[in-house]
């Protein structure tokens, strides 16, 4: 997977998902994707490359949920995959906000009508609206908890009521803010 777009130079982009696809031609990977691409990064990178990412790995959880990005993933056919699914990155980091997505009124709400968790919510949320989740935990427990969101459903209107929870506020760095300046390092192996 390609972390991010470089968008101040694109050419670089190009260059490093091109790698890619001659590690996916060489049988070496089963599937390539890329992280973080806005909609005009897609739009560049599918201008001349030849495999369409399988996914776009990009922050979404119920706080900042980037529908234009979801929209443009779906239109060009690659999948939506959350990161920070359960809002980590809204507790670890902060948003500005007291409020972390696991204590959110409306989440736990949710979560009691249906006895279930917080997290257990966030991921159904994701699953009923057809996004790849991948949550982190380093405790058993709450790993097998996570895996547990098949037998319930949540209703039209709690979905709508998780997503209209969006601030648009992102958690992670902006996507154009990524410059060679800022986040270059050298790799002497490569
Ligand atoms: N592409 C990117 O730029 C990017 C950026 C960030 C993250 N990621 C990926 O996304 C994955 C997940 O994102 P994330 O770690 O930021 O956030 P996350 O999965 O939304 O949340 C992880 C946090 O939630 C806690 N947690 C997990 N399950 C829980 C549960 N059932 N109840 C209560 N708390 C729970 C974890 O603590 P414990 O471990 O103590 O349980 C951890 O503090 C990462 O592993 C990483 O691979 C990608």
């Amino acid at each position: 997977m390609l972390h991010q777009a470089l968008p101040g130079r694109f050419d670089l982009t190009t260059e490093a998902y091109q790698a890619l696809e001659k590690l996916l031609a060489d049988g070496k990977v089963r599937a390539i994707g890329v992280s973080k691409f806005m909609p005009d990064h897609l739009d560049a990178l599918l201008k001349t490359a030849s495999v369409v990412p399988a996914v776009n790995q990009v922050e979404v959880h119920p706080y900042f949920t980037q529908p234009a990005v979801q929209a443009a993933d779906a239109a060009h056919g690659i999948l939506t995959q959350a990161w920070s699914p359960i809002g980590g990155i809204t507790s670890y980091r902060g948003t500005g906000t007291s409020t972390s997505t696991f204590d959110d009124p409306t989440i736990t709400a949710i979560a009691s009508a249906h006895g279930k968790t917080p997290a257990q919510v966030m991921l159904r949320w994701h699953l009923q609206q057809g996004r790849n989740a991948i949550p982190k935990s380093v405790r058993p427990q709450r790993i097998a908890e996570n895996i547990d969101i098949f037998a319930f459903q949540l209703t039209p209107a709690e979905l709508d009521a998780i997503d209209a929870l969006n601030t648009g506020t992102r958690g992670g760095p902006e996507p154009e803010a990524i410059t060679l300046e800022a986040f270059c390092r050298d790799i002497p192996e490569a």
